[in-house]
Formats: structure tokens, sequence, C-alpha cells
């Protein structure tokens, strides 16, 4: 395996909090899938972020697990990339984050809308982890001195917390880290079923990858209809939202259809529905057939996320001996 070329290196994770939905796998993973193509890249599971907010921890690691299949599952190639577990790493990740945390301030981070966030969200539980929080995400990006990080717009503050980093360390001790940039995939915007914004765990029901034909069917029963039948086909709302779904699944043609349908005969839900749980399941089918595979072989699974971990380690202990030199330490 020659992956370790001069390709530029990439490097993201998703917390281990909820399992990753179609809308995940469109607007994120399936953007993984071109790079890893592409790029030398680190995709991660990154579990020490997941423990700042309230979480259980009986179901923390069978979560992180599901999560690896779900990514082997989508095609995400050990061939061709390398998935770690962010905690296989946690000496090197939390060492690098503190000497990080050093050299910034504390007012910066307080400000950071994020923070501010989550502290409105769980006013019982603002600690010092989530205050740090964009602390370590910097340490994953620079410990492997990744310039590209696939990541959606929300976290965007969070990357010029790195680029800040980045630049302050150099400045301090010497050129070490690229400024990682943002890497905008061509991934799809996955509207709500439920009501307004994107589909999260928060506006209602998601579908993700596992779900069975019978299990998108009753998703998809709840979701919010209107008359089906008006002058203008909406640009928003229950209407707009599901034919973003057969846009999203069922292609474009058909979308066109139902957007004449509703100025015309009228849209009917039901219908529209049973044909676009089938399409959804056809996606999803493959990505099952292949996490099954995984699923009855767990020692290959834990051979490849050794192999990650190997490679990550050798990376990241190469970066804190530069880095300790460099501080003095
Ligand atoms: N904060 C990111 C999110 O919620 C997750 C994350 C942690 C991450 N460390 C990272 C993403 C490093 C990219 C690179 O989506």
């Amino acid at each position: 395996m020659n992956m370790s070329s001069s390709r530029k290196r990439v490097f993201s994770g998703i917390r281990a909090n909820a399992r990753p939905h179609i809308g995940n796998y469109l607007g994120a993973i399936k953007g993984m899938l071109e790079l890893q193509d592409k790029f030398d890249c680190i995709f991660a599971v990154v579990d020490l972020h997941t423990i700042t907010t309230p979480y259980d921890t009986k179901t923390l690691r069978p979560m992180v697990k599901d999560i690896v299949l779900d990514y082997l599952g989508s095609g995400l190639d050990p061939k061709k990339c390398h998935i770690i577990i962010q905690s296989d790493l946690r000496a090197e990740h939390l060492e690098l984050a503190y000497y990080l945390g050093t050299i910034y301030q504390v007012s910066r981070l307080e400000d950071l809308p994020t923070y501010k966030e989550k502290k409105a969200q769980h006013p019982d539980y603002v600690n010092m982890g989530l205050l740090y929080y964009p602390v370590l995400m910097a340490a994953d990006i620079l410990i492997y001195k990744a310039p590209l990080v696939p990541i959606g717009q929300d976290q965007e503050p969070h990357m010029e917390v790195a680029r800040e980093m980045a630049r302050k360390f150099n400045s301090m001790f010497g050129q070490t880290f690229p400024e990682p940039q943002s890497y905008k995939t061509p991934g799809q915007y996955v509207p709500s079923l439920f009501g307004e914004g994107k589909m999260s765990k928060t506006n209602g029901g998601t579908i993700i990858l596992t779900d069975t034909l019978e299990e998108i069917k009753a998703i998809l029963a709840k979701a919010v209809t209107d008359d089906g039948k008006g002058e203008r086909f909406p640009e928003a709302g229950p209407a707009a939202n599901l034919v973003t779904f057969v846009e999203l699944f069922q292609g474009h043609d058909r979308a066109q259809q139902y957007r004449s349908e509703y100025k015309e005969s009228g849209i009917k839900y039901q219908e529209l529905k049973a044909e676009l749980a089938e399409a959804i399941y056809k996606e999803l089918a493959p990505i099952q057939e292949r996490r099954k595979y995984f699923e009855a072989h767990p020692a290959e699974v834990e051979t490849i996320l050794e192999e990650g971990k190997t490679y990550a380690k050798t990376i990241a202990d190469e970066t804190l001996r530069e880095v300790r030199s460099k501080m003095g330490l």
C-alpha cells in the first residue's frame, strides 16, 4: 500500500453522538468517498469530543463501532484511506491540544458562537472540555499537518481557531504547521422531513444508513405534507422538501413531474412516499450489504483500525517530537 505519497493530506472527523443519517451521507460521507481517491486521507470518529456534552457511558463504545461500520459500509476503503478512532491516539491528540492551549487566549474561546450555543443548550453541563473543544479539534488537524479539512459551514469558527493557532505557533516557535483550509465537497443539502432547516436529530426524524424499507416507510409516513395542490409550486415547505428528496433519490425528471402534478391534478403523497421509500432503500441496500460483511468480520475491522492507528501514530509522534523541541521542552 503506497498511500503516504506526495498527495495532500486530508483530515476529517465525525462525532460519536448519533449515527450518521442520510443527510450526513449525502452531505459529508459521499464527499469523503471522492476525496479518498485523490488525497492522503485520515478519517476519524472523534469520541473525545463526544464527552463534552451529556452522553451515555454504556452506549458510547458501541456507537463508535457502529460509526466505523457506517464508514466502511458507505464505501470508505481501507486500501485508499485510513480510518481511526480518536481515542486510540488519545495521548498524542491530547498532548498537542495542551500545548496549543498554552498559546491561545481564553477570551477568544469564550466568544465562539458554538461554545455559547452549547452553554445555552446545556446550562448544567458547562465544562472545561466544552471550552477546550476547538483546541482539541485544532490538535486533531494540526498533529497530521493536514492542509485540507472537509467540513460543514457550521464548523468555520473552529477552523478559524485552528488557523490562528497554526499562525501563532509558527510565529512564536518557527514554521511548523500549514494553515488548514476547509474543503467544500459538492455535498447535497438534505432538508428536514418535519419542518424547517436541514435533516438533523433536533429537527425530527432521521433516516439512518441501516434503516429497513419498513422503517423508512414509517418515517416518511410521518413526514409533514400539505394539500398537494396549488397554483405555483412552493419554494419552501412540505411539498418542496419532499420533492427535494425525490430529486436526490429519484432524479430530476421525476421531481419535475411532481412539480407539474402539483399545479394540475395534485400530488398524491401516499404514492409519492411509497415510491420514495423504495428509492431511498435502493440507495441504502448496497451500503447495508457491505456493512453486514464487516459486521460479520470484526477481526477485519480491528485490523483496519490497527493499520489506521499505526499510520496515524507515526505522523503524530513525529509532529510531537518537533513541537516539543521547538517549544524547548
Ligand atoms: N467539530 C466537528 C463537528 O462537529 C468534529 C471534529 C472534531 C472534526 N475534530 C475534527 C472535524 C477535526 C474535522 C476535523 O463536525
